[in-house]
Parts: C-alpha cells; sequence; structure tokens
C-alpha cells in the first residue's frame, strides 16, 4: 500500500455478487484509491457458491476497473481492515429495515477500532429490493435474474439451475 493511498473495504457474503453490490462498489470506488471487496470465509455451512467461485466472480466483474479487488478474510473484520490498510468500512444501506442491523455492527467496529470509519452508501432505486438470498431463491426455481446480476454471476446461475427442457 503506497503511504497516501486511500482505502476502503467492503465486506460482506457476496454469495453472489448482485448488481445492488456492484452498485455500491462501484460508488465506492469513486472516492477512494482502492476498494477491497471482501468475502467473509466460513459462515454459511452451505452456501451456494465457494469462497473462491465467489472471488472469481467478483473479478470477473470487475476486470476493467483497477481499484476494484477482491480478498477473502476471517476473524474481526476491524482486524482484516488494519492488514490491508482500510480507513474505511462501506456497507450499502437499502432501506430502514437494513439500518439497525448495520448501525450496531458500525458502532461495535468503532469500538474495536475507532480510527476505521464507517460509511453507508445507498444503491441506486432498482436494486433496493436485490438481494443474494432472494436471487438464489428465485434462480433455484427457474426464475428470471436477468438486470439483477452481473453477466458472470447470471451465467454460472444458469450452469447451476439450468432450466429443464419441456417437453410436449
Ligand atoms: O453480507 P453480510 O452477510 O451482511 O456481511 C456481514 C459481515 C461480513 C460484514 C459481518 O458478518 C462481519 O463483519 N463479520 C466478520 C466478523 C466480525 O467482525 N464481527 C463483528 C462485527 S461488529
Amino acid at each position: 500500500m503506497e503511504a497516501h493511498e486511500r482505502v476502503a473495504i467492503c465486506p460482506g457474503s457476496f454469495d453472489p455478487l448482485t448488481l445492488g453490490h456492484v452498485d455500491i462498489i462501484r460508488r465506492a470506488a469513486r472516492h477512494f484509491d482502492r476498494v477491497v471487496v471482501s468475502v467473509l470465509q466460513n459462515r454459511e455451512k452451505t452456501p451456494l457458491f465457494v469462497v473462491p467461485e465467489r472471488l472469481d466472480l467478483i473479478r470477473a466483474t470487475f476486470e476493467e476497473d483497477p481499484r476494484v479487488e477482491a480478498a477473502a478474510f476471517s476473524g474481526l473484520l476491524v482486524e482484516w481492515a488494519r492488514e490491508v490498510g482500510a480507513t474505511a468500512i462501506v456497507r450499502g444501506i437499502r432501506a430502514v429495515s437494513d439500518f439497525e442491523y448495520e448501525f450496531q455492527m458500525a458502532l461495535m467496529n468503532r469500538r474495536l477500532a475507532p480510527e476505521v470509519e464507517t460509511v453507508f452508501l445507498t444503491p441506486a432505486e432498482e436494486y433496493s429490493y436485490v438481494s443474494s438470498r432472494l436471487i438464489k431463491e428465485i434462480a433455484s426455481l427457474g426464475g428470471d435474474i436477468e438486470g439483477l446480476v452481473p453477466a458472470p454471476v447470471a451465467e454460472r446461475l444458469a450452469a447451476r439451475f439450468p432450466i429443464p427442457s419441456v417437453r410436449s
């Protein structure tokens, strides 16, 4: 890390990355020199995509943006922030329902690491109802997730949940 660089982390599960995440990460990249999209390891017992796949999908989506990188982390988020030299944790808030949990985490993280600021960003309205959980549910049931996930994720979901051919 260069001494003058402003680094932010965008932490989450990203199982999988959605266009809502992409929107927040792009907004963050306008304000920081580097954004490290940080995938938490070992959280869900049965993720849809393993962590290396999730990292691949993030990297494929942002391959043309040198400011955005992807890495896995485990343990305390604030320790990871310190390790990568981040001064900010960026989290997206889609609706009031996100706020309580995010506010609690932000205050706890501040208590643990006062030098690391949590920054809340809001996505474009069209992504305010998008979540990885719903994307997985819809894709697994053969629904259309076009326009809600980046192309590499759509391809991987299609491979994972092929639409059965209808026989007459
Ligand atoms: O995408 P998610 O599941 O909402 O992300 C949650 C995440 C990864 C930000 C949160 O679970 C986290 O920071 N975990 C790391 C462990 C930690 O530091 N916990 C204390 C948070 S106050």
